[in-house]
């Protein structure tokens, strides 16, 4: 199964997304391709931000090998589920296929994992707290996402 994990610049918040989920699927059997991708072009081959970096290492999780890209036509063949950071993200994601298979595969990241609130509010602007916050509320929804995944798996293979 493959995810891609999507928010503006790629730097912030869908590092940590991808750090994170990849940590709780190496729980769960099963192959799984990991990958997360900006609208934006502004930081095209960056690192994550140094308070990702900072705020994924202090639960023990290296992203810092992680590079930036941009959102490609391509990935929406590739992946099986893309997860956005917030409406505005999702908006433009949607906006850039047209393909009622490819839209079925956006998800709001958040709301997938039956928050009521949708929003991973984007910290580049903000303090070290807030970096915190977003790993708190990524990890909670890649935890549910994670056992959600698990789940469809024991239906498929009958395992208990
Ligand atoms: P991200 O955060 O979308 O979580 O990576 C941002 C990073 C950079 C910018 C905006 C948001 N920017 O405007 O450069």
């Amino acid at each position: 199964m493959k995810i891609l994990m999507v928010c503006l610049g790629n730097i912030c918040r869908s590092p940590l997304a991808e750090g994170i989920l990849k940590v709780h699927l190496s729980k769960i059997p099963g192959e799984f391709h990991i990958d997360s991708a900006g609208t934006g072009a502004w930081h095209v081959g960056s690192p994550p931000d140094p308070r990702s970096i900072a705020a994924a290492r202090k639960q023990g999780i290296s992203i810092s090998d992680q590079r930036a890209r941009q959102l490609k036509s391509s990935d929406f063949e590739e992946f099986d589920l893309i997860f956005t950071m917030d409406e505005s993200i999702h908006i433009d994601v949607k906006k850039l296929t047209s393909h009622p298979a490819y839209h079925a595969k956006i998800h709001l990241l958040r709301t997938y994992a039956g928050d009521t609130d949708s929003k991973v509010p984007d910290p580049y602007y903000e303090s070290d707290e807030a970096f915190d916050n977003v790993y708190s509320l990524i990890d909670a929804a890649c935890v549910k996402i994670a056992s959600a995944i698990q789940n469809e798996q024991r239906k498929t293979t009958g395992k208990h």
